[in-house]
């Protein structure tokens, strides 16, 4: 029998997790979202698996270094079922994983055209043949993260029946096709089908912007719990906002000086103190691409904050517009309509936008 799934932190609260986000979600980004409040677990970014593969030796770091106290799963993409068990047997044999998680959403074309992730979802059969094999080697708990079909929702009443099928303890559904990337609109209505369709929790995912959407979004579709990703980059006090707002305490509003010192925090534990400094203000752009949703409706951060050069430039830009009479104002709980995060050359990268 599998062990049990982790218990949210406070008693009497849904279970909110920090959406894998591959180059974001580093132990780095662990601690810096903790510090604010954490989520009742983490994922990692996927693990590659195919006949060479070994585990990236920094997202091993983050399942084993990041000190938050709070379970990680170890999520892993790949088809190719031998590969799949030896990476598992190795995973669970070394490193102190709550579970192993499997992706069928990432839909950067060079993923699914390797018939991975997303890709898998056109192919239920394969799909099934995969969940049977993971599940007779993993001891503890089998975890899948799936979007609701490739460009239609036709695999999400197979790949369900294969979840509850072979006893996946949790599913978590990412409301969108593969082909509907990060934009289109998210279909609660079919993750509500999802939890309908199997037995285990389901985690709903996407879009869930704010603690108060974030309670709407289980009542409406009987989801257990609710995993949020870019809007916890913009907010990373999401977490701690959603479970205050669950018990009825008073919600933590931030400041905008919250969010300077955020920045700062950011700057020390994802971005490499070692790279150049243009690399530096490349990488902290792209968090500030989410946190800038919040900042001002009209969007003078992020047209500023794009077009600096180097980080003392871009940490006197945040200071302008977070600091001095700013600093008291409280950040947007909520991204302000209209608003884009525009894709950067880091984003284009893997699962990113
Ligand atoms: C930059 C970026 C990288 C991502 N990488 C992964 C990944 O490695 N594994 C995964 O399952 N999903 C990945 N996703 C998808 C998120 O986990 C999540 O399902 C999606 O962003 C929708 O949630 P949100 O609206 O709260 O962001 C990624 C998303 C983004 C924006």
């Amino acid at each position: 029998m599998s062990p049990a799934l982790p218990q949210p932190l406070a008693a009497g609260t849904r279970p909110s997790v920090l959406a894998p986000m591959q180059d974001v979600t580093t132990t780095g980004f662990f601690r810096v979202v903790a510090r604010r409040g954490a989520p009742d677990w983490f994922v990692t970014e996927y693990l590659r698996v195919h006949e060479s593969s070994t585990p990236e030796r920094h997202i091993v770091e983050s399942i084993e270094a990041h000190g938050t106290g709070r379970p990680v799963f170890a999520q892993l993409i790949g088809e190719d079922i031998p590969h799949l068990v030896r990476t598992l047997r190795w995973l669970v044999a070394k490193l102190p994983v709550a579970g192993i998680d499997l992706n069928l959403g990432c839909p950067a074309p060079k993923v699914y055209r390797k018939n991975v992730g997303g890709g898998l979802l056109r192919d239920p059969a394969k799909v099934d043949e995969i969940l049977r094999a993971m599940r007779a080697e993993i001891p503890g708990l089998f975890t899948v993260k799936m979007r609701l079909g490739f460009d239609s929702q036709a695999a999400l009443a197979p790949v369900t029946e294969s979840v509850a099928r072979h006893g996946v303890d949790l599913l978590t559904v990412h409301g969108r096709t593969v082909k509907g990337l990060y934009w289109s609109e998210v279909d609660y209505a079919a993750i509500a089908e999802a939890v309908r369709r199997v037995p285990c929790p389901v985690i709903a995912n996407g879009d869930v912007w704010s603690a108060e959407k974030a309670s709407r979004i289980v009542a409406e579709t009987g989801a257990w719990g609710s995993m949020m990703g870019r809007h916890a980059i913009r907010n990373p006090w999401i977490f701690r906002q959603w479970r205050e707002h669950q018990l009825g305490q008073p919600v933590h509003r931030p400041t905008l000086a919250d969010v300077r010192a955020y920045l700062d925090d950011l700057a020390a534990e994802c971005c490499d103190a070692d790279a150049p400094d243009d690399r530096r203000a490349s990488r902290l752009k792209k968090f500030l691409n989410f946190v800038g949703l919040g900042v001002d409706p009209d969007g003078r951060f992020l047209h500023e904050m794009r077009r600096t050069e180097g980080m003392a430039e871009l940490m006197a830009c945040c200071d302008r517009h977070l600091l001095g009479e700013r600093a008291a104002e409280p950040f947007a709980p909520e991204p302000h309509p209209g608003l884009v995060a525009r894709p950067t050359r880091e984003t284009r990268v893997g699962c990113g936008l």
